[in-house]
């Protein structure tokens, strides 16, 4: 049996909490003689800050890079509003995706027909929804340089980040999003503001390229993002698989996530290249939703975007695809047996804790596991 090292880093908030509802599952996948799991942890976040100083330390980026994937929980909060720039929670979130060249970021909305109601959409808007949003994670105005505040020396200011990009950011994101296509519904809507910005147009350019020469079989679409945006709340089941830049890819990404019912619900991978010899590709999961710090501490956070990044890590990093399939499968169990956590509540539903979910989910995957 192989032994997958699993570097947890569950940050702040409702990080640990969620995260602490992962470790069962990888347990019990052990036990029951599916896979190995050598796990470590480290801190991220203002914890790390807490710590040491910094967002992330040196010692535990060492860890990231020897594991085989990295589980993050969230960073951030409001305690650490004051902290200076470079070394604020969300600097260690950055720092991984940058040095670990994760490039890709992964975030499926999966709409369960059991929370159906809970979206703020009608039922059926949402109900058998399956989208993948491909979100460029490590270019754009998250990183393009110059970045900083001005002092125009006559009581102005000025603000100043760098939207930039190169072809082949742009190339090597949307092979991602072509390939998955081909293995999903083989349709990608590339999204940028081409009417409007520079980067744009390069984007529209690059990618109806890439179309031509390497993926001419997959249906290309563009739209312009921000008509995307309204697209994805009229009729969100016209998309398969969304691409676009760091920016645009973040906003999206949360009203993606509101029509499946709650941001709690949904996972996300971020996956570097894959590796030249034919080895793993670096990679990370983490939830879409952050720290929550309004719900911090309380038990009322939902542990199933955490629990189904674990199992996108089963499928993605370890090859576990029946392992990653009974987890997603015990999440669903779960949900269809009316058991919610409060943020997907409905009437005639149950209500659970974190910890109570995490407990159902994991009894329900112990049953499937035979
Ligand atoms: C996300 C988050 C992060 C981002 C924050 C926490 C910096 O919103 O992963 O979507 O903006 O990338
Ligand atoms: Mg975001």
């Amino acid at each position: 049996m192989t032994t997958h090292k699993l570097l947890m880093l569950p940050g702040d908030g409702i990080g640990p909490e969620v995260m602490e509802q992962v470790r069962p599952l990888a347990t019990l996948l052990g036990q029951a003689g599916v896979a190995r799991f050598e796990v470590e942890t480290g801190l991220v976040g203002g914890c790390a800050y807490d710590a040491c100083g910094r967002a992330i330390s040196d010692a535990d980026m060492a860890l990231a890079q020897a594991a085989d994937a990295v589980l993050l929980g969230a960073v951030g909060g409001p305690r650490w509003d004051g902290v200076p720039y470079d070394v604020r929670p969300e600097a260690g979130l950055f720092r991984l995706r940058k040095e670990l060249q994760l490039f890709a970021n992964l975030r499926p909305a999966v709409c369960y027909p059991a929370l159906a109601d809970a979206s703020s959409l009608k039922r059926e808007l949402v109900d058998g929804l399956d989208l993948m949003l491909v979100r460029e994670l490590t270019g754009g105005i998250y990183f393009g340089e110059p970045k900083e505040i001005l002092d125009l020396g006559n009581g102005q200011r000025r603000g100043i980040d760098t939207q930039v990009y190169d072809t082949h950011e742009i190339e090597r994101v949307g092979r991602v999003a072509f390939e998955l296509a081909r293995q999903r519904g083989n349709k990608v809507t590339s999204a940028e503001k081409r009417n409007v910005m520079k980067s744009g147009v390069l984007w529209n350019e690059v990618i109806t390229a890439l179309h031509r020469n390497e993926y001419p079989d997959v249906h290309l679409e563009h739209q312009l993002a921000d008509s995307l945006g309204m697209q994805l709340v009229r009729a969100p089941k016209q998309f398969d698989v969304i691409l676009t830049d760091n920016l645009f890819g973040d906003l999206l990404s949360d009203v993606a996530a509101m029509l499946t019912g709650s941001i709690g619900m949904l996972p996300s991978a971020s996956l570097g290249a894959a590796d030249a010899a034919g080895g793993g590709r670096r990679a990370l999961y983490e939830p879409v939703h952050g720290s929550a710090p309004d719900i911090a501490g309380k038990a009322l956070a939902n542990p199933i975007a955490m629990i189904n990044s674990f199992a996108m890590c089963l499928r993605t990093s370890f090859g576990l695809v029946d392992a990653a399939g009974l987890v997603e499968q015990a999440v669903a169990n779960v949900l269809a047996a009316g058991l919610r956590t409060d943020d997907i509540r409905t009437p005639g539903t149950r209500t659970l804790s974190t910890g109570g979910m995490g407990r159902a989910i994991h009894d329900e995957l112990a049953r499937l596991l035979g």
